[in-house]
């Protein structure tokens, strides 16, 4: 019961598109945001032990579910064995919209600073001490999150793109972009390490990142790890599923899988040279958590030479990879929408996209009436998880409920439920490549 549908074109066009989706705000954001509140390359390393362990085999058997059945990622589920298992479908597209909700804001914050960088918002800051550049920098962000309109439209542009770039489909839209901007972002953000490398000082940014100190080594830095594998590689959600079922017949499920992963982890560790080594020389620590991208990387960029141009690279890679990111997020929720007959494709981009946008607003004023759960009088029910706004709350759920236990029944379902033919044809093409690894790839997802 496969749907009507486009596929990608070729084996590479697979291997963009899926690394697409991975490189996102997670490697821009994320990434260092984390690795600077949890102590650099302790950290590091064990986000790498878990992307290895757990990300690589939950991405390759959410391609192979995907190619195997050629639906989208409820469907999947039913196709191949009990559908009661389609509530693990359901529950990740509930996740990749939660992550959508607040997602839509942060992108909307970057294509912001664009747009800033150009208009010279950030120039004053060359002239003033740390001290006083940082607290304008601060100001800058703040006024931006305060504002009525402006946080709200550069969401909704962000949305919009989105929305333009799903209507033009899976071949004209996502493969084409993906092929085109994934080369483009390599090369842009190659450039901003290079810049962060050859910074006066740049070792003890190195050193951070890469000499673990294990005395900062505890379970709250092993769970944020985990957390961020799955994040980071979109697994949990459908959405490789999804991807995975436009794959072509030829293309080398393991192998496109590994590709993902090292080019993934080659993206984050290349922001984080560009950003670490220019904070420590300046004296600064990378701890301050979700605003070292808005506040500390404007501070710091417009000190150097040709700071400003490096910043506006460095944004740019940014709003590629949100949006290229965000494209797969919504992508599963319309595939399973227009495999109803009562959706077209394009309703089903309308649909999804309008309901993030509104859902969105939420989460978009920081200090807003709307973002405020006790507007709700829900602020009691999660006070004790530190939840207090929408932006939190969805965050929160999306990462430590629903992508686990979606996860969970995913890894279930792969490991008991569906026959081990299946997977080794899907693994192998059909036996025309061998594949050593397999009995080590079913023990790792019992
Ligand atoms: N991996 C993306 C990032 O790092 C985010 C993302 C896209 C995602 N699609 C996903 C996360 C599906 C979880 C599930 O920014």
């Amino acid at each position: 019961m496969s749907d009507q549908r486009e596929n990608f074109s070729r084996r590479i066009t697979s291997f963009f598109s899926s690394l697409s989706s991975a490189v996102g705000l997670g490697n821009i954001w994320k990434f260092p945001v984390m690795a600077g509140l949890f102590g650099g390359a302790t950290f590091i390393l064990c986000y790498f032990f878990f992307t290895i362990l757990i990300g690589i085999p939950v991405m390759i058997s959410e391609f192979i579910i995907g190619r195997r059945t050629r639906t989208n990622a409820v469907n999947a589920f039913d196709v191949l064995g009990k559908p009661y298992m389609k509530i693990a479908g359901v529950l990740g597209l509930i996740g990749s919209l939660f992550i959508v909700f607040f997602y839509s804001s942060v992108a909307g914050w970057v294509y912001s600073y664009i747009f800033k960088t150009i208009s010279g918002e950030f120039n004053e800051l060359s002239g003033q001490t740390i001290q006083q550049a940082g607290e304008a920098s601060a100001g800058v962000f703040g006024k931006l999150l305060n504002a009525l309109w402006a946080p709200a439209g550069w969401q909704l542009l962000a949305i919009a793109m989105v929305a333009v770039v799903l209507i033009l489909g899976v071949k004209k839209g996502i493969e084409r972009l993906a092929k085109i901007l994934m080369p483009v972002l390599f090369i842009l953000i190659i450039v901003c390490a290079i810049r962060g490398l050859t910074q006066e000082g740049a070792v003890e940014g190195l050193k951070f990142m890469f000499l673990p100190d294990f005395s900062n080594f505890d379970s709250a830095v092993i769970l944020s790890a985990m957390g961020l594998a799955f994040f980071k590689l979109s697994v949990g959600t459908g959405t490789m599923t999804t991807y995975g079922s436009y794959f072509t017949k030829n293309t080398n499920l393991p192998g496109t899988a590994l590709k993902v992963c090292f080019s993934d982890i080659a993206v984050s560790l290349l922001a984080g040279m560009a950003i670490f080594p220019v904070v420590f020389s300046f004296g600064l620590t990378p701890e301050q958590g979700p605003s070292l991208l808005f506040v500390t990387i404007p501070l710091v960029f417009s000190k150097i030479p040709l700071g400003t141009l490096f910043m506006l690279i460095f944004f740019i890679s940014a709003a590629i990879a949100a949006t290229m990111a965000m494209i797969s997020l919504v992508e599963p929720v319309v595939a399973y929408l227009s495999s109803k007959k009562s959706f077209s494709r394009n309703k089903a981009v309308f649909v999804v996209t309008g309901a993030i946008a509104v859902v969105g607003f939420l989460t978009v004023h920081q200090q807003s009436f709307f973002n405020k759960l006790s507007t709700f009088g829900l602020d009691g029910v999660f006070a004790s998880l530190g939840i207090k706004d929408f932006f939190g709350f969805f965050d929160y759920f999306s990462q430590n409920v629903l992508l686990p236990l979606a996860g969970l029944l995913f890894v279930i379902k792969l490991g008991w439920i569906v026959n081990e033919k299946v997977f080794k044809d899907e693994l192998t093409n059909e036996g025309t490549f061998n594949l050593g690894v397999y009995a080590l790839w079913l023990f790792i997802m019992r």
